[in-house]
């Protein structure tokens, strides 16, 4: 069993990834909290487990010893959790309220002037702290019509797990989020309230009951599970763009700034690994017998820099090169199939909307430092700089 996940990893995943997926993609590993899983690291075969039924996301197939992921508690874990058609009934009524939101770039853009304000023109600052941190509260809470107080809520969330000096006991975690929850089905039930949040609450799902059954995993979703990889992706990308001017220009000039967007989520792939998938009999992945209950980790991130799939420079460090005018390009970033995210018609505008108003802004914000010197986030499931100290003027 080999330990792959480290401090280095998580600033560099590459070269290992790299010698993994040369050395025949498929590979027992220690997780960080100790128990094992399948690693899987090639695109065809990531791109294969994302479609094959016989992995579940529930974890009532997880046998033995092996990891079993973050253990969100139950009634939060929907999406994992749902049977097929519960499953498709719960995506279908997110992506219909996502649509009817409507175009929400002129207002994300907005929300981003009024956030970069807050720098008050200052020459330096920390961008994750000031900027990636807290625009997902703002946004968030303005798309899905949070009022003031659970907006502050979200953002007090977001500040005690995920800033830099932050030391998050799951169980607090947790309450907080509960909390949030709890405030907006009371206000949605109270009928009043004509947001997405206000309408999803009265649309029936979870019964009356309202803190029970799918309605909070809903919410959950909703509020929580995506504020993570949004704020990486944007740290990550100004990061990124600092040392690739070009790319930038080519972004910024771009007539369809999303097709920058799906490589800048390719090249960093902010989820490295899709949600634990558990065997539900015994199979084959790429010669590797896998019994049925172990789990395995489908590595987006790896599969994302296959060079079997992505043609392109290959970096020294195992990495294949930004091109923000890849077209086509079949990243799993986002992932495929059943569960795929949800999310994916709202976040192209919306980051393509983001990071122009940003350089609209701030033309010269760039990194302070050198790429190596930025410290990472060392989990393992997700990546995006710590800080990311950057210069505006
Ligand atoms: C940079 C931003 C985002 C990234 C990188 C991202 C990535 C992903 C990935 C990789 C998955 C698939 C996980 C798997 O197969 O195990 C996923 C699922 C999901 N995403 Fe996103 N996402 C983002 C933004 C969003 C947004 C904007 C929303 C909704 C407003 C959202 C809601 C969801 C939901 C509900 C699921 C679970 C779907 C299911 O299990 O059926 N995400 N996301």
């Amino acid at each position: 069993m080999q330990t792959i996940f480290d401090a280095e990893f998580a600033r560099e995943p590459w070269p290992v990834l790299r010698s993994l997926r040369d050395d025949g993609g498929v590979h027992r590993v220690a997780t960080p909290d100790g128990p094992p899983a399948w690693l899987i690291t090639r695109y065809a075969d990531v791109r294969a487990g994302l479609l094959d039924d016989r992995l579940s996301t529930n974890l009532r197939y997880s046998r033995g010893d092996d990891y079993r992921g973050f253990a969100v508690p139950e009634p939060l874990d929907v999406f994992q959790s749902s049977e097929p058609g519960d499953l498709a009934r719960l995506r279908s009524l997110v992506v219909g309220e996502l649509r009817l939101a409507g175009d929400w770039s002129e207002r994300a853009a907005e929300l981003v002037g009024k956030c970069v304000a807050e720098v008050n023109g200052a020459a330096e600052f920390d961008f994750v702290a000031r900027v990636a941190l807290p625009l997902p509260a703002v946004i968030l809470g303005e798309l899905l019509g949070l009022p003031e107080s659970e907006r502050d809520s979200l953002a007090a969330w977001a500040e005690a797990t995920m800033a830099p000096d932050a030391r998050p006991r799951a169980r607090d975690t947790l309450s907080a989020m509960q909390r949030i929850i709890s405030a907006v089905i009371a206000r949605g039930r109270d009928g009043a309230d004509d947001t997405m949040l206000g309408r999803l609450v009265r649309s029936g799902i979870g019964g009356t009951a309202g803190d029970s059954g799918e309605l909070p995993g809903l919410l959950f979703y909703l509020l929580f599970v995506w504020y993570e990889v949004l704020m990486d992706v944007l740290a990550g990308a100004v990061l990124t763009l600092s040392t690739r001017p070009e790319q930038l220009a080519e972004l910024l000039s771009a007539a369809d700034r999303s097709v920058a967007v799906d490589e800048l989520l390719r090249f960093l792939s902010p989820q490295v690994l899709a949600s634990p998938r558990f065997a539900t009999t015994d199979l084959v992945i790429a010669g590797r017998s896998i019994a049925a209950g172990e789990t395995v980790l489908l590595c987006l991130a790896s599969a994302n820099h296959d060079p079997e799939r992505f043609t392109g420079t290959v970096e020294s460090n195992g990495a294949v090169a930004l091109d923000v005018r890849r077209a086509p390009n079949p990243h799993v970033a986002l992932g495929h199939g059943a569960h795929a995210c949800v999310g994916t018609a709202l976040l192209r505008p919306v980051l393509a909307s983001i990071l122009g108003e940003l350089y609209l802004h701030l033309p010269r914000l760039r990194a302070a430092d050198t790429e190596q010197n930025v410290p990472w986030r060392s989990g393992f499931r997700h990546r995006g700089p710590l800080t990311l100290p950057v210069l505006a003027r």
